[in-house]
């Protein structure tokens, strides 16, 4: 059977992990860690650019990296101002939508006046959008979409009988109006979600790698899109439709 062409992704997410072993398999701390997985974000949106991908969703900070002791807490959120502070001028030169997916309950004024200018900034950006999750969990995310719904059912006075659909419930995700994941990476050898967008993509293909993040390059990422194009896709239907 001739193999079709398929196409890239549309929407990538990854779990960037693998930070701290990197730090500690080299002798450094983990903050060095966390500073070399920051550049990888650098070189994944170069390649990204180069491929012509649309959107990117990455994992910076989960709801319960709060368990983390407050000095690596810290340093994650210095290294996020310093990168945005470092990277905003070539990130709008080059064409790129930041947005921010996440609570916002708990971030610092500085962290949030950060995110907002990136995103107010590169606004009308359209090459490549970069998601940057930030603490953000998929069940927080769903609970506060649930409610924040309700809450506009109610000022509309709908009968609460109507029954919740996913289209409903979607326009409350931070994530809306993104498209959902169709390819979910994880770094670092882990095999699992950490709960990380796990409402959109629930039909993702899923790549696991051992590399760890700092490690990630553009050979990876082409290894990652190879895979995904190998997939044959079926969303519960049959294969030829
Ligand atoms: C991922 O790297 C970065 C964040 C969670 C912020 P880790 O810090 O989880 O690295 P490992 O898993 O300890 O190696
Ligand atoms: C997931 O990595 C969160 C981010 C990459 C930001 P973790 O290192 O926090 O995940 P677990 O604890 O191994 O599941
Ligand atoms: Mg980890």
């Amino acid at each position: 059977m001739a193999s079709s062409k398929k196409e890239n992704p549309r929407h990538i997410a990854v779990i960037m992990d693998g930070n701290g072993r990197w730090a500690t398999s080299k002798g450094l701390s983990r903050s060095e860690g966390h500073r070399a997985g920051a550049d990888a974000i650098d070189r994944l949106m170069d390649s990204s650019l180069a491929l012509g991908l649309e959107y990117i969703s990455l994992y910076a900070f989960s709801t319960e990296n709060w368990k983390r002791p407050v000095t690596e807490i810290r340093s994650i959120f210095n290294l996020l101002v310093e990168f945005i502070d470092s990277r905003l001028d070539k990130i709008q030169s080059r064409g790129i939508r930041i947005l921010h997916s996440g609570s916002r309950k708990k971030l610092s004024s500085l962290v949030l006046s950060k995110i907002d200018r990136a995103a107010d900034l590169t606004r009308k950006n359209k090459k490549l959008t970069v998601n940057f999750c930030l603490n953000y969990g998929s069940q927080e995310e769903i609970l506060t979409a649930f409610s924040k719904l309700m809450e506009e059912r109610k000022r509309k006075s709908v009968s609460p009988q109507k029954a919740v659909s996913g289209k409903e419930l979607e326009k409350y995700l931070y994530t809306y109006p993104l498209p959902s994941v169709d390819l979910l990476i994880r770094t670092a050898g882990e095999r699992r979600l950490s709960n990380f967008l796990l409402w959109q993509s629930a039909y993702a293909e899923l790549f696991f790698t051992d590399t760890l993040w700092p490690d990630f390059g553009d050979k990876d990422l082409k290894e990652a899109l190879s895979w995904f194009g190998r997939r044959t896709r079926k969303f519960g239907g049959l294969e030829n439709g």
